[in-house]
């Protein structure tokens, strides 16, 4: 049985026993179940976006303006979901979008992650703000595919030992997100006045980095040598939770990693020369995250990158911008086919893969709701997310009248009248 029907049968069958999926099919119900178990602040940094988060709705509104054009009589019997991509065959065109601090979803963050992801094939892309270092992580997947996700730190030295690092963990690919030389405009973070940051929280490849490590003695300058915080019982419990940076719990080693980590963690003066040294600081392929314009698109084919993940980092940059989905087809273009465009941003469902897939995407990245599920139920709720994304992605390609994920084509869809 094709991935899709066994899926609805392994939750209608245990249904005639008055058992209902732990972990909500229904987006809007995942999203509020992972409130439910969240702290405000955990939950807020999750799921905000920037500003008024019209980014967060435009992605949305993108996709709803693509309508799927089912065709009939096709004999969709036997389907193949899988994709092609940088030398691998995927089961499914899913990928995992790299999201920092996942301690704050779940304690197992993203070691459950990565078991989850080892067992549905899909590849995870490890984030440069992980909870967890990458080498455990990887440990975690055996030979699940993985890549690392890099932010382009302004300490050269260290940007090489992440390279090195990931090279030596088995991560297959290299994506550099550009789109966060400065942090976002949070709204929701910036009223409950939480940034994990500061308490020690996502800082796992730094702190487990040999390079950084030696630099913690003289942090870098940066804002934080400027502001203290107030005595108040709110800072002994972020106090409490800084200690636990490292192993040894010395709270005068986590205040100068966190210090060091906000003077050096970006370089905003970063430019496609630092991208051209970058192409001779790795044989690993390079995906550029973060990519909205068709000139963008070029410059980076011209700099020898491999691959685009088109992406407004789900709304939480930039507010206002254009939807993800919507730069995707004059990136293809502009593209030619010479190296893979993905896309990120905004994708709840399998209908949502179809259509990026139709608009020349090879491949999609799931964010937010995976590590809700993770937040509801661990390594099985981000095992339901995918198994969820994977079947209806099988249900919609069949029903659209495509037996193959890489025979679907622009004559799929039409774009809806404004
Ligand atoms: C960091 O990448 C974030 O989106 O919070």
């Amino acid at each position: 049985m094709s991935n899709g029907r066994k899926r609805q049968t392994d939750i209608y069958i245990p249904g005639m026993s008055g058992r209902r999926p732990r972990v909500p099919v229904d987006m809007a119900a995942l999203e509020r179940a992972a409130q439910r178990k969240l702290s405000p602040p955990a939950f807020a940094y999750l799921a905000g976006g920037a500003g008024r988060e019209e980014t967060m709705s435009h992605n949305r509104e993108a996709f709803a303006r693509w309508r799927i054009v089912p065709r009939m009589l096709r004999n969709i019997a036997q389907r193949d979901t899988s994709v092609s991509l940088l030398g691998e065959t995927l089961p499914s065109p899913f990928l995992l979008s790299p999201i920092g601090v996942l301690e704050l979803a779940h304690p197992e963050a993203d070691l459950a992650v990565a078991r989850a992801a080892a067992a549905e094939g899909v590849p995870m892309i490890f984030s440069n703000q992980a909870s967890v270092p990458m080498e455990e992580t990887a440990k975690a997947m055996g030979d699940g595919v993985r890549w690392f996700q890099l932010y382009y730190s302004s300490n050269d030295e260290l940007v090489q030992s992440f390279l090195r690092r990931a090279e030596n963990c088995g991560c297959s690919a290299i994506v550099v997100t550009l789109d966060t030389t400065l942090l976002g405009w949070r709204t929701r973070d910036l009223d409950l006045a939480y940034l994990p940051f500061l308490r020690g929280m996502g800082i796992a490849q730094y702190t487990s980095d040999p390079v950084f490590n030696a630099r913690i003695a003289q942090p870098a300058p940066s804002e934080l040598d400027e502001q203290r915080p107030k005595l108040t019982l709110s800072l002994l419990r972020a106090v409490l939770r800084l200690r636990r940076t490292y192993p040894d719990r010395d709270l005068n080693k986590a205040r100068r990693a966190v210090r060091e980590f906000i003077g050096t963690y970006s370089r905003p003066t970063l430019t496609w020369d630092d991208i051209s040294r970058l192409r001779e600081m790795t044989k690993l392929p390079i995906l550029l995250k973060g990519i909205l314009h068709p000139e963008d698109a070029k410059i980076a084919i011209e700099r020898g990158i491999n691959g685009l993940i088109v992406s407004n980092h789900g709304g939480r940059q930039v507010d206002g911008s254009i939807a993800a989905l919507d730069a995707l087809p004059s990136i293809v273009e502009a593209v030619g086919g010479k190296i893979h465009v993905l896309m990120d941003s905004g994708i709840r469902g399998g209908a949502d893969a179809f259509k990026a897939l139709a608009l020349g995407a090879t491949a999609v990245c799931i964010g937010r709701p995976y590590a809700f599920g993770l937040a509801v139920a661990g390594e099985h709720g981000v095992r339901e997310v995918l198994q969820n994304f994977k079947a209806d992605f099988d249900l919609t390609m069949g029903l659209a009248g495509y037996a193959a994920a890489r025979d679907i084509d622009r004559a799929a869809i039409v774009r809806a009248e404004d």
